[in-house]
């Protein structure tokens, strides 16, 4: 059943009050045609969680984040925010969440500062100086300072993915969904990255779901890690889980050995 109690901490920006929220997934399922991507998944996250999401490529974990936002709708079961079924566009109006997707998705005819500035433009968060002061905070926090005037086509894949970052903290979230956040950096950049989301957590109890191949960001800031493949969540535990998980597909998942000897190398020698 979604969550319906209640607790808040104060927005990074604003300074506004900041409910946090739960996720709960019902018996979702998805398919696409006659292929079933998701598998009957139950789960929760619970309020200023982070929530790890890891699998193999293709197993689904951007097709799952995507139910959290309406951007897919469940063809069986549910996701609710708190008490509000994800599916309904008024539930957007109701939490503020941000996706940071795979690949940014920024606009490609405004400036970092513009792609930054449109959602509290649009929702009125605050005058021309208030946005200014909130989206410089955002660059500064991400190392981004000198790429304001910048376009997206002028950026590196990494310094894409911290806009996408910035753009998703100037919206004062309840709920952070990332896709992949620390895939292109460099392992300072995604230690900066995982700090982030370590202090949303801390300080303003905002709820976070990970999607990442990431281990080491999984071990260092997860509360828990699910592990999705072939359409259903075969592993769920705080991060210690994952040193001993049982499984050998999990174990082979989380420690690939490189077979140099494998038929298919050999074919490239030739
Ligand atoms: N709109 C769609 N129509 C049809 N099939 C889709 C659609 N979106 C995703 N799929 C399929 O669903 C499966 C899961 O895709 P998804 O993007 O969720 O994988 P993923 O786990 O995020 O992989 P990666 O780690 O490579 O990003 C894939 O086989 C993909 O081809
Ligand atoms: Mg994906």
């Amino acid at each position: 059943m979604p969550d319906t109690g209640t607790t808040s901490t104060v927005s990074p920006f604003s300074g506004s009050e900041n409910p946090a929220v739960s996720v709960t997934f019902e018996n979702l399922s998805k398919s696409f045609g006659d292929f079933a991507v998701l598998k009957d998944i139950s789960f929760r996250v619970d309020r200023g969680e982070i929530f790890v999401l890891m699998g193999p490529s293709g197993s689904g974990k951007s097709v799952l984040l995507k139910h959290v936002v309406g951007l897919e709708l469940p063809s069986a079961g549910r996701v609710f925010i708190d008490k509000y079924d994800a599916s309904e566009e008024t539930t957007r109006e109701k939490v503020r969440l941000a996706l940071v997707f795979q690949a940014g998705a920024l606009f490609n005819s405004l400036t970092v500062y513009d792609n930054l500035a449109l959602y509290p433009r649009e929702h009125q968060l605050a005058d021309e100086a208030g946005i200014r002061e909130k989206v410089m905070r955002a660059l500064q926090i991400l190392s981004l300072e000198n790429a304001a005037a910048k376009y997206p086509s002028e950026l590196s894949g990494g310094m894409k993915k911290r806009v996408a970052i910035a753009r998703a903290l100037v919206m004062e979230p309840q709920l952070m969904l990332y896709d992949e956040p620390t895939s292109e950096l460099d392992p300072v950049m995604s230690a900066t990255i995982s700090e982030i989301i370590a202090t949303l957590k801390e300080q303003y109890h905002v709820t976070s779901i990970v999607v990442s191949h990431d281990r080491d960001l999984a071990l260092s800031i997860a509360d828990r890690v699910g592990i999705l493949m072939g359409g259903q969540l075969v592993h769920l535990s705080p991060p210690a889980g994952l040193r001993d998980p049982g499984d050998p597909r999990i174990a082979d998942f989380l420690h690939p050995q490189i077979d140099l000897k494998n038929p298919r190398f050999r074919k490239l020698e030739s």
